[in-house]
């Protein structure tokens, strides 16, 4: 979608918001999948409200992009602008156990500062592309942790009162890949209270999170991470595995031959490659176990 109309992109540099014309998101997402939009690039949070307010007024629909690395987005021209936070400098201040980040923070940059300062706790989260917003809306995890149960504060937009307001950690819920933000919420910062440990300590679990991770999923590959949740008390990925789906493609969008709940863009896939992928898939599991695999990827289709 173009922003044309002049008084927009006046009002726009007015309140210190980016335009960058006919952005390719396939650039912007580690599926390397994504037709083209304006993007907005927003460099101070207090702009949101009045930003919010033009785009509604000018009947502008958006959305808002974290790191893109759980996304899968459509091909062609977007029906959509796309609105995406600055990264500050500095982007996390330290406070005793408390650590103050942008949401716009890279998730594993932010683990490794803190850890180079003996607070650790994120250690399973290392190598999870992204950024902090991001993670902390969909509440990412691995190894038995999750970054929701270090939450203590979170600043946001709300659209539903079109205002920024601030939560704390026991006003919102944190569940498996999910929490009680609205779809239309916009994560700005959040505070974490993490636990002291020495830098030696907490290297150790990174070290071993990374080799696990490693050796059982596609890391040099483009991919959005696992693209199903895995239903209660079983595993997507194994279940894909077991029915010799490893390998099977649609055009270049391909199931990863390393850990088959993982969706790789194997060269040039199409958004509509991966979702025949991803429906061919969840039909078969269907089929032969009777369950219906949820999708854990976030997919912007028109
Ligand atoms: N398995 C197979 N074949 C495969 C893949 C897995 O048999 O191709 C088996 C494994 O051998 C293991 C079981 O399935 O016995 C579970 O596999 P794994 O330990 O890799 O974990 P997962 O359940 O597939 C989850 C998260 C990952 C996270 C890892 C590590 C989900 C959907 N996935 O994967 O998160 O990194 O645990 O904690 O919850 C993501 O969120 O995008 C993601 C990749």
């Amino acid at each position: 979608m173009r922003i044309s109309d002049p008084r927009i992109v006046a009002k726009l540099a007015e309140i210190h918001v980016e335009l960058r014309e006919s952005t390719a998101l396939a650039g912007l997402t580690s599926l390397g999948i994504g037709g083209t939009t304006d993007l907005l690039r927003i460099k101070s949070h207090e702009s949101l409200p009045d930003l919010l307010n033009l785009l509604d007024a000018n009947h502008v629909p958006h959305k808002f992009l974290g790191g893109g690395s759980n996304l899968l987005v459509g091909d062609g021209e977007l029906p959509w602008v796309v609105l995406q936070l600055v990264r500050p400098e500095p982007d996390v201040v330290l406070d005793g156990n408390f650590a103050h980040v942008d949401a716009a923070a890279d998730l594993g940059r932010m683990i490794t500062f803190c850890a180079k300062n003996d607070l650790g706790g994120m250690e399973g989260l290392i190598g999870v592309p992204g950024t902090v917003g991001g993670a902390l809306r969909m509440n990412a995890g691995a190894y038995g942790m999750q970054i929701g149960s270090y939450v203590r504060e979170v600043k946001l937009y709300r659209a539903a009162g079109r205002k920024i307001e601030v939560l704390r950690g026991d006003q919102i819920s944190f569940e498996y890949r999910h929490t009680s933000f609205a779809p239309d919420d916009m994560m700005l910062a959040v505070i974490l209270e993490l636990p002291s440990k020495p830098f030696k300590v907490i290297l150790e679990g990174i070290r071993i999170c990374n080799e696990k991770r490693r050796t059982s999923q596609p890391l040099g590959q483009k991919s959005a991470g696992c693209i199903f949740k895995n239903p209660p008390g079983a595993s997507a990925g194994r279940m894909i595995d077991e029915l010799g789906l490893k390998g099977l493609s649609v055009g270049d969008a391909r199931v990863s031959d390393r850990h088959a709940n993982f969706f790789v863009n194997a060269g040039r896939a199409s958004a509509k490659d991966m979702l025949t992928l991803i429906a061919d898939v969840r039909e078969r599991v269907q089929r032969t176990y009777g369950v219906s695999l949820e999708n854990e990827v976030v997919v912007w289709n028109a």
